[in-house]
């Protein structure tokens, strides 16, 4: 039996800094061993543990899609002692990956029905993971329409931006990105944070089903809106990101009442949170 503590050695392939500030950095990784990669079968929404030699793991969500072959890609924000060193690292360097861990978002029983996605700031790794999944051919016919709301405190805190250029330009996915506060006079995108701008785009919760993820005031504030739309909270998915340290359901670091994040989650909807004490 493998040894589930063990991470897989990746070598960093290309790192990008996705905000103009330099706080968060997309490392897109390759496995030194292909049996590992093989192992490696993950789904949009997990997460893994990556690992620097000497000073430790934290867990990241996985903002590749499972459909890009070849490579990982891990977006990280620079807030303490790993993740500073993972910012640190150069191209070529070899860091560790553990998982894939925790659940994914159930896009099998979303199949052909409207997907609204909803996010801000650093926490749209997933949500990429999850948009590049659907919209890869073979897939983008199992939903129905997509929408997604995103927002940044300003332009260049977006994440992907050629990507949202780029996504902005197909028919087939209905981009509404906003910024807080625009640095110019010829900001392209909307101007005001995410619940507004949900309000304002998002009018039908007919067969729909929605995935939130972003900070706790977008959250709360985006909540009502949905609700108002007419979204019952089965319908409605968010990711959870409580303080973790073995990703495996061990050591009861991450628990909310009896569910473990890692493992029961960190995907969970809106009818399960609120069966849960609020402690997330
Ligand atoms: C399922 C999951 C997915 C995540 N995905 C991403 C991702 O895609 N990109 C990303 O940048 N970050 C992500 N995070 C958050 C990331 O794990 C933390 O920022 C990281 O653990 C910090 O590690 P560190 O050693 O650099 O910081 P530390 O030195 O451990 O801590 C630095 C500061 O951050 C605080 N902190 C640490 N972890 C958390 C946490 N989970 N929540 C709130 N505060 C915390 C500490 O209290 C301290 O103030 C995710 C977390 C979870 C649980
Ligand atoms: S992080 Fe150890 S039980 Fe969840």
């Amino acid at each position: 039996m493998e040894n589930p503590y063990l991470p897989y050695p990746v070598r960093i392939e290309e790192i990008t800094i996705e905000t103009e500030d330099r706080s968060i950095k997309t490392f897109r990784v390759a496995f030194l061993n292909p049996e590992d990669k093989k192992r490696f079968s993950y789904r949009p929404g997990q997460f893994a543990e990556l690992s620097v030699a000497g000073m430790g793991e934290c867990p990241i969500g996985i903002a590749s899609s499972p459909t890009e072959l070849g490579f990982l890609l891990f977006t990280v924000f620079k807030a303490g002692v790993v993740t500073t060193q993972l910012h640190n690292m150069t191209e070529g360097d070899i860091l560790g990956v553990r998982g894939p861990l925790g659940n994914w978002y159930p896009l099998d029983e979303m199949e052909g029905k409207n997907v609204v996605i909803i996010g801000g700031g650093f926490a749209f790794t997933t949500l990429r993971s999850t948009i590049v999944y659907m919209l890869a051919p073979g897939n983008r016919k199992r939903f129905g329409e997509v929408s997604v709301v995103y927002g940044a405190q300003n332009e260049g805190m977006l994440l992907y931006k050629d990507e949202l250029s780029a996504w902005q330009e197909r028919s087939d996915i209905h981009m509404h990105i906003t910024v807080d506060c625009s640095d110019g006079p010829f900001c392209k995108y909307h101007i005001g944070f995410v619940p507004g701008i949900t309000e304002q785009k998002i009018t039908s919760a007919e067969n729909s089903v929605a995935i939130i993820c972003g900070p706790p005031v977008m959250i709360k504030f985006t909540q009502p809106v949905l609700e108002k739309v007419g979204f019952p909270p089965e319908a409605m998915i968010m990711s959870l990101e409580n303080r973790m340290k073995c990703g495996i359901g061990m050591c009861g670091r991450c628990n909310v009442g009896a569910e473990y994040v890692c493992t029961d989650g960190p995907v969970f909807t809106l009818a399960e949170l609120n069966t849960l004490p609020k402690e997330y």
